[in-house]
């Protein structure tokens, strides 16, 4: 795919108007278009994350919020996690789901994540689940993510990269490619958004594209992980 559609694919404000659309349906079709590997990938995601007693944490493209509640659950030493995300009809989703947390604990903000309101290094950890791909400015929103975490703090991320799977994954990639599209919008009622997802991933850079882009962001200690044959890929970088 060449730079124009690349761009035109990630226009913001189509990108917030698809995800505002689909937010009542995206947590379910989420499992069921993943078989349940989405909990498993946020699960590995935040084990590896190292959250120091009183951390603070932000999530950014958070949605409908799961990363950051598993985050919650796995770590104890959480004092505060911060939800941002542009579209107000997925966070009104995680904030239904957040229910029962104590409120000092998880605040979330409608923002751009090219431009956070966060001053400079606030946070001990970034989580940004499947979000970095729909950025307009890739570069530009991992540079605004770099800026808001404190030095030795965490970026985790996971992320469809394009990255060919392995012949014997075949079904997995008849799925992605012509199931997937199709169960999506019926489940969805949004003809495009779940075209959206295998073409964005085919658009976007490799495993080691994405590093590399990392690491001109000013990340050190930059690694990633292949989950699942490659369908998504883990990143873990240090600021
Ligand atoms: C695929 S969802 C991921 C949600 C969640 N992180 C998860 O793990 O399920 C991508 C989210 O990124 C948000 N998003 C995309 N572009 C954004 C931007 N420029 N600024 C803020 N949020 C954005 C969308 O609104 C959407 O909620």
């Amino acid at each position: 795919m060449n730079d124009i559609a690349q761009t035109r694919q990630r226009d913001p404000q189509t990108i917030r108007r698809m995800f505002g659309r689909i937010a009542p349906r995206y947590d379910l079709l989420n499992h069921v278009l993943s078989f349940g590997a989405d909990r498993r990938w946020r699960r590995r995601a935040c084990k590896l994350a190292t959250v120091r007693p009183g951390g603070l944490v932000l999530d950014v493209c958070a949605g409908t919020g799961d990363f950051a509640l598993e985050c919650i659950r796995q770590h104890a030493e959480v004092a505060h996690i911060c939800l941002t995300d542009f579209s107000e009809p997925m966070l009104s989703i995680g904030r239904a789901k957040a229910n029962g947390i104590p409120a000092g604990k998880i605040s979330q903000g409608c923002a751009d994540a090219l431009r956070l309101p966060y001053r400079d290094e606030a946070f001990d950890l970034v989580l940004c689940g499947f979000g970095v791909r729909n950025l307009e400015n890739v570069s530009g929103g991992l540079r605004e993510f770099r800026r808001v975490t404190r030095p030795g703090g965490e970026l985790i991320m996971v992320e469809f990269c394009a990255h060919p799977m392995p012949w014997y994954a075949w079904p997995g990639q008849l799925w992605i490619r012509h199931v997937l599209p199709t169960v999506g919008r019926l489940l969805s009622g949004h003809a495009s958004a779940y075209v959206y997802l295998p073409t964005s991933r085919d658009a976007f850079f490799s495993p080691e594209g994405l590093k590399r882009q990392l690491e001109a962001a000013g990340y050190r200690d930059v690694r990633y992980e292949l989950l699942t044959f490659g369908v998504a890929t883990l990143f873990v970088a240090t600021r």
